[in-house]
């Protein structure tokens, strides 16, 4: 039995790795900020499953909310097991259409969040020579697509530098790459996805099946379907501006603010 904390655990792929850790008898951390929304999942994963779940309200936007994290990563007492930085957000609109504020929450959330979380359970892991980190990043990660893009490069690129660097330490590191997953996200953004291909979408489940199974190999990224290799090893070969021109617009159509 391991604990596993999870960032962005109420909803989308986050909700989807509380179901299927929990269902696997692995105790809980279950952090976002709707403190009642944590309340009710954690109450029917413990009823169905007989695991321990506990919960954590944090906003991963603001310093308090990521210090509440780190302080519950290092408690020697409850050692985490496995985190998943998963809890991550999309801004409506383009640059310059969106608020300077809110390009710097998602840096913070992103970003910074994912750095000092990291470094919290990885530096507790390393003492117990034992843990895994999975860092929940995005196909938008390999195009350009603005501050998102960015940031989720930046996960990609952090997460395989540290993996590297705590190589034969007994801690894994992972970055996933999922593409258009059915979650609340798009939603949640204000972006209309109507542009988007059917068979492009994701079922969260089964991506957090295939991530899971990819760590379990000692993979440290995860493209996690065979339709999103064969879309990253495209992109790789088509010419920047024809890729830059499809990103630039998939699943971009926001609507009326
Ligand atoms: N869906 C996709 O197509 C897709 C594709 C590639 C990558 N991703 C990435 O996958 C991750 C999960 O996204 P999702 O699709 O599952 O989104 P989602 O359904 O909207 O869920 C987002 C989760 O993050 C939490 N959250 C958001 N802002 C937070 C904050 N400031 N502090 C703490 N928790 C916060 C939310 O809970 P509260 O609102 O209660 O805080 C919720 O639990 C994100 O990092 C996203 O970038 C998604």
């Amino acid at each position: 039995m391991t604990t596993v904390l999870i960032t962005g655990a109420t909803a989308g792929i986050g909700a989807a790795f509380a179901r299927r850790l929990a269902g696997e008898g692995h105790d809980l951390v279950l952090v976002a900020r709707n403190e009642q929304r944590l309340g009710e999942q954690a109450t029917e994963l413990h009823d169905r499953h007989g695991v321990e779940v506990e919960v954590l309200a944090a906003d991963l936007s603001e310093d308090k909310g990521i210090e509440a994290v780190e302080a519950r990563l290092r408690d020697p007492a409850r050692p985490v097991h496995l985190l998943v930085n998963n809890a991550g957000f999309g801004n409506k609109g383009r640059f310059l259409e969106v608020s300077m504020a809110d390009e710097l929450k998602m840096l913070k959330v992103h970003c910074e969040a994912v750095l000092r979380l990291t470094a919290a359970a990885t530096e507790a892991m390393r003492e117990r020579r034992r843990g895994a980190v999975i860092n929940v990043a995005s196909v938008a990660a390999f195009v350009p697509r603005g501050t998102y893009g960015a940031s989720k490069a930046w996960v990609v690129q952090f997460t395989q530098g540290v993996a590297r660097d705590l190589a034969g330490s007994g801690v894994r590191l992972m970055v996933l790459c999922p593409g258009f997953v059915r979650t609340e996200f798009h939603e949640r953004a204000g972006m209309g996805t109507d542009n988007v291909p059917g068979w492009l979408w994701l079922d969260a489940d089964k991506l957090v099946g295939a991530a899971l199974r990819d760590l379990g190999h000692g993979k440290t990224l995860s493209v996690p379907d065979p339709r999103y290799k064969a879309i990253t090893g495209l992109m790789k070969l088509a010419p920047h501006r024809v890729v830059s021109r499809a990103s630039s617009t998939t699943g971009r159509k926001y609507g009326p603010k």
